[in-house]
């Protein structure tokens, strides 16, 4: 047999909790994708996690960042475990990634999924299909600030960093986007309360408007946003939002979907000066860690996301065939989406299907 013509090399970072468990299906699926669609994949496992963080201090080592660079992109599981604080784990670990290689688009598609029910009576897939466009490298998340004072006069302050650079490029991203799919684009703002970054946020959302007569626009506030995505998901398109919002409003369109079991992401570098990184939305899920119930179509869904940006988009789309076919049948679906499968019968059930119909 000839040598597969390409080879991707894949940093893979399990981290914690069920981002073990799920990873390690994730790399089952797409080694099977592999042979199926005629590509090899190199892994290379790196232990960073709370446990090391635990032995070692570290979460991950001095040059870790320089290790993972060579790579074409990274595959992580999720960070984050009781005892150690998450300012800590998570500063140490994910956000250093995410703002080293400017991944400063954060990529949360959702749709609904045949065989999985929304949460929302009387909605069908031709309602329930968007995508949040979240701004991934400032915004609320920064290390600017401090607390001082005891007692009643402790106080802490932690400020915002809005650039023009970083809006501008996020935005303009969602439009493209936007164009291509031929999709509307709402941006969540909150320039009723916030005074200085909203309204620039608002600013540069408007002029990139303009370049994109063809697409339609609109400025909606988070809060309201955040009921529309309940009452009326039909009429959302790509949503794009800050930091904060993005990360709010994706655990909630993941919700409209059936959950955060199978909701993926990707944190992209658009420029490709840098490797991206692919990582459900969901977190470790201590309350379910280490049983064997995690769903890993969020991460099966992600690695799809992965190969997508890989060039390799015959296999991811066969992925996402595979994991429809599989959640048709309630033999495949774990207990989050009123199934009893276990991770592993859940990943069993869409190589199968990835087996059956490449
Ligand atoms: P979480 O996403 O881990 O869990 C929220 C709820 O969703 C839990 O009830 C959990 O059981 C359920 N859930 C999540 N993923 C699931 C799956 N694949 N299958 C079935 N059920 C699933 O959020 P949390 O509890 O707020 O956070 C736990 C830890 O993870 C924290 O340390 C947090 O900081 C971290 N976290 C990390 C990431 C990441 O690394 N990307 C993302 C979110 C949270
Ligand atoms: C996510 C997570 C992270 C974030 C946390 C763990 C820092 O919730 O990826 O959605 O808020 O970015
Ligand atoms: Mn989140």
């Amino acid at each position: 047999m000839e040598a597969p013509v390409r080879t991707h090399r894949i940093a893979v970072i399990p981290g914690d909790g069920i981002g073990v468990e799920v990873t390690a299906e994730a790399l089952r699926v797409v080694d099977a994708a592999a042979s199926a669609y005629d590509f090899a994949v190199e892994w290379t496992a790196f232990d960073w996690s709370c446990e090391r963080y635990t032995a070692t201090g570290q979460m991950m080592p001095d040059d870790g960042l320089d290790q993972l660079r060579p790579h074409d992109a990274i595959l992580l599981g999720a960070v984050g475990y009781p005892g150690v604080p998450d300012h800590i784990s998570l500063w140490g670990l994910l956000i250093p990634i995410r703002r080293a290689f400017e991944q400063y688009v954060n990529l949360r598609p959702v749709r609904l999924l045949p065989g999985v029910a929304s949460p929302l009576a009387g909605r069908a897939a031709e309602d329930l299909a968007m995508i949040v466009v979240r701004e991934n490298s400032e915004g609320e998340y920064s290390r600017i600030g401090g607390r001082q004072g005891v007692g009643d006069d402790e106080l802490a302050i932690q400020s915002a960093v809005f650039t023009r650079r970083g809006v501008e490029r996020v935005v303009r991203y969602a439009f493209e986007l936007a164009r291509s799919r031929g999709l509307p684009v709402c941006s969540a703002t909150k320039s009723n309360g916030i005074v200085f970054s909203m309204p620039f946020w608002d600013e540069i959302f408007s002029e990139v408007a303009v370049e994109y007569p063809d697409v339609p626009s609109e400025l909606c506030h988070a809060d309201a946003l955040a009921a529309r995505m309940v009452l009326a998901p039909d009429r959302l398109g790509v949503i794009v939002a800050s930091n904060l919002f993005g990360d709010l409003l994706s655990d909630l369109s993941a919700a409209v979907v059936g959950g955060l079991g199978i909701a993926p992401a990707a944190n992209l570098n658009p420029e490709r000066t840098h490797p991206s990184m692919f990582e459900a939305v969901h977190g470790s899920a201590p309350d379910i860690a280490g049983k064997g119930i995690a769903n890993p179509v969020a991460q099966i869904l992600t690695a799809a996301m992965m190969l997508d940006h890989l060039g390799e988009t015959a296999a991811a789309a066969g992925i996402e065939r595979a994991v429809d076919a599989a959640l048709a049948d309630l033999s495949g679906r774990t207990p989050d989406l009123g199934g009893s499968a276990t991770t592993v019968r859940c990943t069993d059930a869409v190589i199968a299907a990835l087996a059956s119909a490449p």
